[in-house]
């Protein structure tokens, strides 16, 4: 009969596929460190099918981008959750791969024989920031824009080719259309591919390979260095013995793998419920007061750049990673040592405590810092009187007593909390309590801003403002005003 698996057999052998990939013995010792990898893979599938589904609601163009991301958001059923696996899913997949990286490291795996495929993977990494790095500015929102726009600076700051490379990659001098479609060619044709194609030879070379025995399995009797002539016949013998006992990949290992593999997506779906992918006010180019906050792997870097002085900052912005990513690709061949317990890797115990440690001290001077919270603005950019009352609200210093944002107030003033003011009262309110609190609430604390303290124009300008805040970002509320107005003055009558 066709089409039956024994029809098939006969024709494409499929049971010596089958036979190769599943029926493989495995070292003894794995340990539950050994499933990032495969973790890493199910992780990279989460973030094909929920780009893939992003990608049908998604327009490229700086006029539909952010509009089409609030309307998932908003009005497409699962489309917050959807949005949100695949931001939770870019941040765990860089902690996996980091994690991975670290557990391939301690093990001494990237030596003889996985010198190349150490290299793929390090290939494998930057691929990964790369995809984080183009799919930030996606949505269109000030954090992207902005945080872009600082990226692609530090780029620019390069050596000779800086300025090339910045209008590379933003499609000209500006931010801009040219950008987002750069950046979502990069995010969904260019890059997908290659991590296919990587991640296909990464795992057929692991299989190939087989994973790396246990270190001290590798170590008694081996030759000094893995270069010498007699390591490889040390190697096999070695490998052979420790897979002698050791499990069989299916279904033992893989059953491992599927385990932690579920964890991990159940702690995506849990993160983007809990707390989805948020959305910043859309993008506004003119407003230069803005402070991104890149992404958080990239905060330790960020934070080593506010550290040196500004003549410095080109050889740390572009030096050290490119030294590092140098140093991290050439390792395997530097280190001919074939020892490969960490025990006995003095120097490697060093560079790992450093770079934690450094990351670490890194990520803590960056949490002491204040944080800079956006104003929760009308999901729009402002307009010129808008920002012109956002300059007065600073200059004026109202947040001296008012809280905006979680930001500001006074607790010795009862003064309320403007995050949403704009949906409790009409302009003509604002405007008018702004000119004479007294006459609202006789005995306030609130401080009378009518002429000459400001101008009327001012007190507009003021009001616009107050008039835009409406909670929290990129939400869709509309207003309910509770305005109450003083009885008028008492006329005297003659
Ligand atoms: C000295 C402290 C103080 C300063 C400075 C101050 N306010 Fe107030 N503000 C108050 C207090 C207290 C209230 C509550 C008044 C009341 O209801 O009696 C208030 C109320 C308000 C309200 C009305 C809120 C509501 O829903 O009733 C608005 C709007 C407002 N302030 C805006 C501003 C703006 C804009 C500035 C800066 C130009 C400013 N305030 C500066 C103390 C202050």
């Amino acid at each position: 009969m066709p089409w039956t698996p024994r029809w098939l057999d006969d024709r494409l052998d499929l049971k010596s596929i089958r036979t190769a990939l599943l029926d493989r013995r495995m070292p003894t010792g794995l340990t539950w460190w050994h499933t990032l990898g495969s973790a890493t893979f199910a992780v990279f599938l989460v973030q094909a099918v929920t780009g893939i589904a992003l990608a049908m609601y998604y327009s490229p163009s700086p006029d539909h981008a952010y509009d089409s991301i609030r309307y998932l958001e908003h009005r497409v059923p699962g489309g917050a959750l959807l949005r949100g696996m695949h931001y939770w899913g870019s941040s765990v997949m860089v902690v996996l791969v980091l994690a991975h990286m670290t557990r391939v490291f301690t093990w001494g795996a990237y030596k003889y024989p996985r010198e190349a495929n150490w290299v793929l993977g390090v290939g494998l990494l930057i691929l990964v920031l790369g995809f984080g790095f183009t799919g930030y500015l996606l949505p269109w929102d000030q954090k992207a824009y902005w945080a872009t726009e600082v990226g692609t600076n530090i780029a620019g700051t390069t050596p000779f080719i800086g300025p090339a490379l910045v209008r590379l990659l933003r499609g000209g001098t500006q931010l801009g259309a040219a950008t987002l479609s750069r950046f979502y060619s990069l995010h969904t044709l260019l890059f997908p591919l290659l991590l296919v194609g990587m991640v296909l030879l990464h795992i057929a070379m692991v299989i190939r390979q087989g994973i790396g025995a246990r270190p001290r399995d590798l170590e008694e009797g081996a030759p000094e260095f893995t270069a010498e002539r007699s390591y490889r016949d040390f190697y096999t013998t070695a490998e052979h013995k420790a897979k002698e006992t050791g499990p069989p990949f299916w279904p033992e290992v893989i059953s491992k793998d599927v385990v932690t593999a579920t964890v991990v997506i159940g702690f995506i779906v849990v993160m983007a419920m809990a707390f989805g992918a948020g959305l910043e006010a859309p993008a506004d180019p003119t407003d230069t007061t803005y402070i991104p906050k890149p992404e958080w792997y990239f905060i330790p870097f960020y934070q080593a750049l506010k550290l040196v002085p500004g003549s410095m900052e080109s050889v740390i912005a572009v030096g050290v990673p490119a030294a590092m990513i140098l140093a991290i690709l050439a390792l395997p061949f530097l280190d001919r040592r074939s020892t490969r317990s960490l025990s006995r890797r003095p120097a490697a115990q060093v560079v790992l405590v450093g770079l934690l440690a450094t990351g670490g001290l890194l990520f803590g001077a960056a949490a002491r810092e204040p944080d800079v919270v956006t104003p929760p603005e009308i999901g729009r950019p402002l307009t010129a009187m808008e920002r012109a009352g956002r300059a007065l609200y600073r200059a004026q210093h109202c947040n001296s007593c008012h809280m905006l944002a979680g930001q500001g107030g006074d607790e010795d003033v009862d003064a309320t909390d403007l995050t949403e003011i704009g949906l409790r009262h009409s302009v003509a309110w604002l405007h008018s309590f702004l000119e004479d609190p007294e006459r609202f609430h006789p005995g306030t604390e609130m401080p009378s801003y009518g002429p000459p303290t400001l101008t009327h124009l001012e007190i507009e300008e003021l009001t616009q403002y107050l008039s835009s805040l409406r909670g929290l970002p990129g939400t869709t509320r509309t207003p309910e005003f509770y305005d109450t107005f003083p009885p008028p003055a008492r006329q005297e009558t003659r």
